[in-house]
């Protein structure tokens, strides 16, 4: 129980990568408090969590939304009185040809994993200076490397990069602990979708590639 009596907020939990680090952290003895936008999938994995022994809860918001993210943070300190851990994990993917890529799709995964994750981090920061807690981004190979077909999605986890290397180097002394995990090919949640170039989203089919991590949450 080597997280008894913290707080924990995981972006974009309600399913995926997220949920599975929001029980990972819950079995660890953190309060988590989930987010996403569906209600009835936070719901569902609140339920989940509780039902298993973990002390969850959740709060429905827009991460590219700065009001929401603001409304994100002062729940779970008027609930549990501080903040130690924000996971920022929501993200989007795309996939497409860089040419056929309206500058709107662009400008919709910039939104959520660059921007989403810096006005979460913006509004938490200050409770987690308080806590000397810790910050993480769920990057992706994409935050390393261009990859063919995902270009709104790697520019958006490289930028992100910036983000947290920048925060940690003035964090660095202060107690703070800000980290970016670079996550692998993983093996998807079956209700996974992804924006396409023209717009529209679609189901990602299930991974099966040899080398794909598993989840479990
Ligand atoms: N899967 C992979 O192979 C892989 C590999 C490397 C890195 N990653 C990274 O890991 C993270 C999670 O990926 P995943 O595959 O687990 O994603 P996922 O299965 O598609 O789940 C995404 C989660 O984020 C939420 N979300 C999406 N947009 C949001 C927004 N604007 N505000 C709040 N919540 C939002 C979704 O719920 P709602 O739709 O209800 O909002 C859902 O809970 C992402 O940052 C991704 O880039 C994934």
């Amino acid at each position: 129980m080597k997280l008894k009596d913290k707080v924990a907020i995981v972006t974009g939990s309600s399913m995926g990568i997220g949920r599975a680090i929001a029980r990972r952290l819950g079995e660890e003895g953190a309060t988590v408090v989930l987010n996403g936008r569906d209600t009835a999938k936070l719901a569902r994995t609140h339920f989940q969590l509780s039902e298993s022994g973990i002390e969850a809860d959740s709060f429905p918001a827009d991460i590219s939304s700065p009001e929401d993210c603001r409304q994100l943070i002062v729940h779970t300190l008027r609930k549990y009185g501080r903040i130690d851990i924000l996971i920022n994990n929501a993200g989007i993917s795309s996939k497409g040809f860089f040419e056929d890529t309206h500058p709107e799709i662009f400008q919709q995964v910039v939104d959520v994993n660059l921007l989403g994750s810096l006005y979460a981090t913006r509004e938490a920061l200050p409770h987690i200076k308080a806590s000397k807690g810790h910050i993480l981004f769920i990057s992706s190979l994409a935050g390393l490397r261009g990859i063919p077909f995902q270009c709104p999605y790697c520019l958006s986890k490289m930028a992100q990069t910036a983000l947290a290397e920048s925060l940690r180097a003035e964090l660095y002394q202060k107690g703070t602990h800000v980290g970016i995990i670079y996550v692998g090919i993983t093996k998807n949640d079956p209700e996974k979708r992804i924006i396409f170039s023209d717009g529209s989203w679609k189901s990602l089919p299930e991974r099966n590639h040899p080398f794909a991590a598993t989840r479990t949450g």
